[in-house]
C-alpha cells in the first residue's frame, strides 16, 4: 500500500507535502517523491529510502509553487529504488502521476507503448500511467479528456494524481479501489485544496472532506470538480474533518505504538460508555434487523492478520454466549474455498483499515452469494465500510503503528458485546448472568491500567528474548489466539522468529523445537485450562525450556514453577484475552526497541495491505 498527497495553495508546496507524506508514512516507506509546478516548470525529486532521504534531496532544490503531487511508497511492482519510486513521467517530462494500487493489465499496455516507442525507465506498473496520457495528447485528445481516456484503459485497482504543464494550476485525480481523499481549506483568506490517501495528512489543514467512491474522477483547480467515468459531473457533499492533530500526533510518547498501547483503557471506556447503558447492550449504528439477528443459522468470521486472532476469540463468544455455530477464516482462505452456505448465514469482516484486499474480497464473494454481510472496522468511510450491509465502529481512534494493538482490543470487546447483544436477541441469557458481566466488564479499564505499570519489569523479559532466534507462545480455547497474536506482534517488529500454538497440540511436534534457547510463553490465566496450561508448563520446563507465565494475580504455583511471570488482574477466563495480549505487546515492542529495530514502521510491512 502506498501514499499520496496533493495540494494546491498559498502555502509553500514543498513543506505541505512533506509534512502529508511523513503522516502517511506509516503506509509505505521504502521511497518517496514529489512533483511540484516550480516557476512554471514540473520539477521531480525523488529518493529511495524514507521520507528523511527525501527532505535531503530537496534542500539541495530550490523549489517555489504552489501545486504539487506526493508519494510514499510500498513496493508491489519493482524493487525499492529511485528508479522505481514515484512520480514516473511520460518521455518529455511535462507530466507526472502518483499511484497507490496495481494496475493488473500493465504489462499488456507496456507492450502497446513499446511498439509505439516509448521507453520506460522503471520495473513498475505505474509507469504505464504517464505514458498513456501522453499518447493520447499525441492523438489530438486535451489533457482533460486524455487523462480519462486513459482511466478507462485500467483494470485494477488504483487511487491516482497527476499534474501536467500543460494545465500548471490543476491536479487531476481518480479513484478505483483504492482510497483518496479531497479536502478544502483556507489559509490568510484563501482557499486551499488536498488530496491525501488518509486523513491523517490532510490534518488540521483541512476544514471539509469528501471520500472519493469508485469509478469517481476530477481535478483540483480554484475548486474541486468530479466526474465519473461516463464524464457526468457527479454531485458531491463535503463532511466535517473531525480528526483532531493530537489524535495523529505521537505527543509525549517516542512511538506511536506505545502510545496506542497505552491509549487502550481509555478506548475500552469509550466502548463501554455507548454500547453498555444500565445493563442494555447498544449497537445503534446496527442495520441488520432483530428478526434476522435473532434467527441467524451460522455466522462466518473473515479477516486478517490481527483482526483474524480477534475472530478466532470471537467465534468462542458467539457459539458459546450467542449459541450461534461460527467458523472463523483467514480472508485469502474463505474468498477462495466456495463455503456451503445458507440465506440465513451472516459473513462478518473484521478490520482496523477497512482497506485490507483480501477482507474486501471475502465481502465481495459473500456477497456474489447473497449473503448478508456485518463488518466491524476502524474507519466508517472505508472501502470495506462502504460495501457492508452493516458497519461496527470499533471506536479506536486512528492506528498508525504497523502493529495493531488498541485496535485489536477494541475488536475484542466490540466482538464480545455484539455476542451478548445476540444472545439477549435469542434469549441465551439471564438477567443476572448479564448484570455480573457488565459489573467485570467495567472493570477492564483499571485492569489494564494496572498491567500497564508493569512496565518496568516487563522490559527484563524483553532484555532476556532480545538475543534469541525463536520463541513459541502456547495457549487454550480463549487464549489460544492469544498466543498467535503474541507471537505476531514480537516477530512482525523485532524479527525474532516467534509461533503460536494451541498448547493441546504441543506434543504434537512443536515441543521438539524446546532448548534452553527457545523460551516458551504460557498464557495460564485463572479457569477451565489452567491446570492444562500447567502440563503443558511442565512439559516445556522438563526440556529445559524458560518459561515466561501470564497468571492471573497471585498465582503462587504457577510463579514458582516459572523463570518470569507477569501477574493480571484475575477475571473470568472468555474476558482473559483482553487484559493477557498487554504484556505481549509491551514485551514485543521493548524487544524490538533493544534490537535496533522501528516499531513504527517494521521492515517490508505496511500499516494496511491493500494489494492483494
Ligand atoms: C497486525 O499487527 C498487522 N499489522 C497485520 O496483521 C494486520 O492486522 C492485518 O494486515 C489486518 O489489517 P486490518 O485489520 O486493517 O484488516
Amino acid at each position: 500500500m502506498c501514499g499520496i498527497v496533493g495540494y494546491i495553495g498559498p502555502k509553500s508546496i514543498d513543506s505541505v507535502l512533506l509534512v502529508g507524506l511523513i503522516k502517511l508514512e506509516y503506509r509505505g516507506y521504502d521511497s518517496a517523491g514529489l512533483a511540484v509546478i516550480s516557476d512554471g516548470e514540473l520539477t521531480i525529486a525523488k529518493e529511495k529510502g524514507r521520507i528523511a532521504d527525501l527532505e535531503n534531496r530537496l534542500r539541495n532544490l530550490e523549489l517555489r509553487g504552489h501545486v504539487g503531487i506526493g508519494h510514499t511508497r510500498w513496493a508491489t511492482h519493482g524493487e525499492p529504488s529511485r528508479r522505481n519510486a514515484h512520480p514516473h513521467t511520460n518521455s518529455d517530462g511535462t507530466l507526472a502521476v502518483v499511484h497507490n494500487g496495481i494496475i493488473e493489465n500493465y504489462l499488456e499496455l507496456k507492450q502497446i507503448l513499446q511498439k509505439k516507442g516509448y521507453v520506460f525507465e522503471s520495473e513498475t506498473d505505474t509507469e504505464v500511467i504517464p505514458h498513456l496520457i501522453d499518447d493520447f495528447l499525441r492523438q489530438g485528445l486535451t489533457l482533460e479528456r486524455a487523462f480519462l481516456a486513459t482511466l478507462k484503459e485500467l483494470k485494477g485497482k488504483y487511487a491516482l494524481a497527476m499534474i501536467s504543464e500543460l494545465q500548471k494550476e490543476r491536479i487531476y485525480f481518480a479513484r478505483n479501489g483504492a482510497p483518496l481523499i479531497v479536502a478544502m481549506g483556507e489559509h490568510a483568506g484563501q482557499k486551499e485544496y488536498l488530496l491525501a490517501s488518509d486523513i491523517p495528512a490532510l490534518v488540521p489543514l483541512a476544514k471539509l472532506a469528501y471520500y472519493l467512491h469508485d469509478g469517481e474522477w476530477g481535478y483540483l483547480d480554484n475548486g474541486v470538480f468530479l466526474f465519473n467515468l461516463e464524464n457526468q459531473h457527479v454531485d458531491f457533499s463535503w463532511e466535517a474533518v473531525t480528526i483532531r492533530a493530537e489524535d495523529i500526533d505521537k505527543g509525549s510518547y517516542p512511538h506511536f505504538m506505545i502510545k496506542e498501547i497505552y491509549e487502550q483503557p481509555e478506548i475500552m471506556r469509550r466502548i463501554l460508555r455507548r454500547r453498555l447503558r444500565q445493563n442494555q447492550i447498544l449497537f445503534d449504528e446496527l442495520r441488520l434487523s432483530k428478526d434476522f439477528l435473532s434467527s441467524l443459522g451460522r455466522i462466518i468470521i473473515q479477516a486478517s492478520g490481527t483482526s483474524l486472532h480477534a475472530g478466532l476469540v470471537a467465534k468462542l463468544y458467539l457459539e458459546q454466549r450467542a449459541h450461534i455455530e461460527t467458523t472463523a477464516d483467514y480472508s485469502s482462505e474463505f474468498r477462495y474455498r466456495n463455503p456451503v452456505v445458507g440465506g440465513d448465514t451472516l459473513v462478518v469482516g473484521i478490520s482496523q483499515s477497512g482497506e485490507t484486499a483480501d477482507t474486501l474480497a471475502g465481502i465481495h464473494e459473500a456477497k456474489a452469494k447473497f449473503l448478508r454481510v456485518l463488518s466491524f472496522v476502524n474507519n466508517l468511510n472505508s472501502t470495506i465500510a462502504r460495501e457492508s450491509e452493516g458497519v461496527i465502529d470499533l471506536m479506536a481512534g486512528p492506528e498508525i503503528g504497523v502493529a495493531s494493538t488498541k485496535a485489536y482490543t477494541a475488536e475484542l470487546l466490540n466482538l464480545y458485546l455484539f455476542a451478548l447483544y445476540l444472545s439477549e436477541l435469542r434469549w441465551k441469557i439471564q438477567e443476572e448472568e448479564k448484570k455480573s458481566l457488565a459489573l467485570e466488564l467495567q472493570n477492564i479499564p483499571s485492569y489494564m491500567e494496572e498491567i500497564l505499570q508493569q512496565e518496568k519489569q516487563l522490559r527484563a523479559i524483553s532484555e532476556y528474548l532480545a538475543d534469541k532466534n525463536s520463541v513459541l507462545f502456547l495457549g487454550r480455547t480463549f487464549n489460544y489466539p492469544t498466543a498467535l497474536e503474541g507471537a505476531l506482534k514480537l516477530k512482525e517488529i523485532s524479527y525474532i522468529h516467534a509461533e503460536g500454538y494451541a498448547a493441546g497440540e504441543f506434543k504434537h511436534g512443536p515441543i521438539a523445537l524446546v532448548t534452553d534457547k527457545v523460551p516458551v510463553i504460557v498464557i495460564a490465566p485463572q479457569g477451565e485450562m489452567r491446570s492444562k496450561m500447567i502440563s503443558n508448563l511442565q512439559e516445556a520446563k522438563a526440556r529445559k525450556g524458560t518459561i515466561i507465565a501470564i497468571i492471573s494475580k497471585g498465582d503462587d504455583e504457577i510463579a514458582a514453577l516459572s523463570d518470569f511471570a507477569i501477574e493480571i488482574p484475575s477475571i473470568r477466563e472468555e474476558l482473559s484475552p483482553l487484559l493477557a495480549v498487554l504484556p505481549l505487546q509491551l514485551i514485543a515492542y521493548h524487544t524490538a526497541l533493544l534490537r535496533g529495530c522501528d516499531v513504527d514502521k517494521p521492515r517490508n510491512l505496511a500499516k494496511s495491505v491493500t494489494v492483494e
